[in-house]
């Protein structure tokens, strides 16, 4: 069975944290140097082929969050963002969560929504007219993917609604396709180029816009977690934190930070596994804005023992077949470490970090703020920095933040010191 609550990783030299996950996820010599290598794991060559106008490539930080168990498994967490505390807070987070077990987290089937724009039309008559020839619709946007066939997957329904606009009425027909481990952009977009020709038959229009949308309404995750009171902090912080929801929740600016705090974790894997994530922030946001109002996308409450129960819904477009999941030598390394086996199981890792980042910071903020964790990490960074050993670590650290003094050249002072 394979643990991820590793005591201290933090700690740890580059080389005990790689050998720590070469064996727990099994990583061949091979993969070891590419996370070794300094370039990111991708050539000029690669980025000239996927970029126009390429002139080199650009590095970010990777690293791992641990602790996490997901559906009763645990997980290692490879995470890309160049904001310092966001591994350890979703680390932290999950510590707790785990004390009572972990993330619970269900995903929808990958269905995808493709948009077809149709003009000057009659649109009543046009809605009547694409429900009768659904079946074609459907058979023809099929004939673009043979594999997606084959498992079973594909365009599965057409289904048409009106707009009313400032230029007049719109006719929006949209597929349903079940795009299965892809994020499915692709896809969606070849079979809506592929049926508009029959779409502009049938109801006598004209197609302007042929497009996937990224609103994934049809690809919701559900996760939930109870915080242990106890490893919270006790009665009253659970209270503050509930306060600090509130908050969230009823301001449209407090919102944005929150939901950013959310996005911090669930981005941060989102890069490691090389996914779209512009596409899934538009989509959180316009989701957290589905009630008419910009709201918190998590909800916090507590349990009648008092514990903390945190839970979060996002609307999660993700795949781990086609895309650069299977280009980026390090997005494919990443996801072998999280060893997920789905779409479906790789959002489901997505939202519970998302999930463990927001307990952290809220629960930061509910309490000492965020700054004297961040200070802390910096001091830790610069003991290391200047050679100090995981005992001294401590000592230094302690000693910077007691004198307000913090830098590179006191940490080597107080090193000499000891
Ligand atoms: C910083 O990147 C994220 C936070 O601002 C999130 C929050 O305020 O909830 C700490």
């Amino acid at each position: 069975m394979r643990n991820s609550s590793i005591s201290k990783f933090f700690e740890k030299s580059r080389k005990e944290k790689l050998d720590i996950v070469k064996n727990f996820a099994n990583l061949s010599e091979e993969e070891l140097k590419i996370l070794q290598s300094n370039n990111g794991g991708i050539s000029f060559e690669k980025a000239d082929k996927m970029v126009e106008n390429a002139i080199g490539t650009f590095s970010l930080p990777l690293g791992i969050a641990t602790n996490f168990k997901i559906n009763g498994k645990d997980y290692l967490i490879p995470m890309v963002i160049e904001e310092p505390s966001v591994i350890a807070a979703a680390s932290k987070g999950a510590k707790i969560a785990r004390i009572k077990g972990g993330f619970d987290v269900s995903a929808d089937e990958s269905y995808s929504i493709g948009q077809i724009q149709v003009l000057d039309v009659d649109v009543s008559n046009g809605i009547r007219k694409i429900k009768e020839s659904e079946k074609k619709i459907l058979e023809l946007a099929n004939s673009k993917s043979n594999t997606l066939s084959k498992m079973g997957k594909g365009a599965k329904e057409v289904s048409c609604k009106e707009i009313d606009t400032p230029l007049g009425k719109m006719l929006i027909v949209e597929l349903l396709i079940d795009v299965g481990d892809a994020m499915g952009a692709n896809i969606t977009n070849t079979m809506c180029e592929t049926v508009s020709p029959i779409i502009e038959k049938i109801t006598g229009g004209r197609v302007l816009l042929r497009i996937l949308s990224n609103y994934s309404t049809r690809r919701i995750v559900k996760a939930k977690a109870i915080f242990d009171k106890d490893g919270v902090g006790g009665d009253e912080v659970v209270d503050d934190i509930l306060m600090a929801y509130q908050f969230a929740d009823n301001d449209v600016y407090r919102a944005v930070t929150h939901n950013k705090g959310i996005m911090n974790g669930t981005i941060a894997v989102a890069n490691a596994t090389g996914q779209d994530s512009r596409a899934i922030e538009a989509s959180a946001n316009a989701y957290a804005a589905r009630t008419g109002k910009y709201r918190s996308l998590s909800k916090w409450s507590k349990d009648k023992d008092g514990n903390l129960v945190g839970s979060l819904e996002l609307p999660l477009s993700v795949g781990i077949v086609g895309g650069i999941s299977n280009v980026h030598p390090v997005a494919k390394i990443c996801t072998k470490i999280l060893d997920v086996t789905s779409a479906k199981e790789l959002a489901c890792v997505m939202t519970a970090t998302g999930l463990a980042q927001n307990y952290s910071a809220i629960r930061a903020l509910a309490t000492e703020g965020i700054q004297k964790g961040h200070m802390r990490l910096h001091a830790r960074n610069l003991a290391a920095a200047a050679g100090a050993t995981s005992d001294q670590i401590d000592q230094i650290v302690q000693k910077m933040i007691k004198e307000k003094k913090i830098s590179l050249d006191r940490a080597k002072k107080l090193l000499e010191q000891i």
